[in-house]
């Protein structure tokens, strides 16, 4: 662990206009916010939607959509994706997310954005050489054609695990939303990839919604709700990276989320330095 007392860096230390520069059309998230309050009634109609139609679950990690029937199946889940995006949106989640993530970054150098998506918080990035990486070729399509004007803003279409870049070719890595997404033995597996493409010395920054002691229904609502099947806590997730021995690990910070409506869970900070030797 680094020293005891001290974050690496005071988050939300520096006031960013987190969109400069960001291309109009990804920016579609400010009309949603005018439809807040609906978008949340609609996530209370998703749930009822869901429970309605089956048995109980049978363990804690059963998603909804085990519990219907084919057609069901199909008809919850198309309502669980637009929920889900409508609320995030709404709830002013990419902004959370672009100003969280920016106040422990280091512009200018080269940045990895590991698990960049369609490219919703690239904008935040410019003044880095920005790199996002994703594994869906439709998502990185999208981001590209988003981003065609931004000479420093590249994306590629790869499994991270098929070492798509070079070794130590990233001053800082950004690895964020993403943990509670993939399960046990991929994580690992993923940090052991970021670490090589990282450049000795440098930061690996995690960032993940994380289960609390203190959560209560709302946490808990959004955590089922939520595509990513592998919520962790924060000592399981340390459990599963103090045994790689690679990295020297900085003291977790927890943030609270967006939500003028319902609270999400706290996100997670965890800084991860490439050792130098
Ligand atoms: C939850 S999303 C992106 C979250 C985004 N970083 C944020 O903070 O809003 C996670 C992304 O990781 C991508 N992904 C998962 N495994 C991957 C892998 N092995 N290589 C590259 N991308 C991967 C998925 O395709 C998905 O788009």
């Amino acid at each position: 662990m680094f020293p005891a007392g001290g974050r690496l860096f005071p988050l939300e230390a520096r006031a960013f206009d987190v969109f400069r520069g960001i291309p109009e059309k990804t920016n579609r998230e400010a009309w949603i916010s005018e439809y807040n309050i609906s978008s949340s009634l609609s996530l209370y109609a998703t749930e009822v939607f869901i429970r309605a139609g089956g048995a109980k679950p049978t363990s804690k990690r059963a998603t909804s959509t085990t519990l219907f029937d084919r057609r069901s199946i199909i008809i919850g889940f198309v309502i669980r994706e637009y929920v889900w995006n409508l609320t995030q949106s709404a709830l002013g989640a990419p902004e959370f997310k672009a100003k969280l993530y920016r106040s422990v970054l280091h512009p200018p150098g080269r940045l990895l954005d590991f698990g960049c998506a369609t490219g919703h918080l690239a904008g935040a990035f410019l003044e880095f050489e920005y790199y996002g990486v994703d594994i869906e070729p439709d998502v990185i399509e999208a981001a590209r054609a988003t981003f065609k004007m931004h000479p420093n803003a590249h994306f590629v279409a790869a499994d991270i695990r098929l070492r798509p870049f070079a070794e130590n070719y990233f001053d800082e890595v950004l690895f964020a939303g993403t943990a509670h997404h993939v399960d046990d033995s991929l994580l690992p597996a993923i940090l052991k990839e970021l670490h090589f493409c990282l450049k000795p010395g440098a930061m690996i920054h995690l960032f993940d919604p994380v289960l609390q002691t203190k959560d209560n229904w709302q946490q808990k609502l959004m955590r089922r709700i939520d595509r990513g099947n592998w919520p962790r806590r924060c000592e399981e997730i340390l459990g599963l990276i103090e045994p790689l021995g690679i990295f020297e690990i900085g003291e977790p910070s927890f943030h609270p989320p967006y939500g003028a409506v319902i609270q999400d869970c706290d996100f997670l900070y965890l800084p991860l330095r490439k050792r130098l030797s």
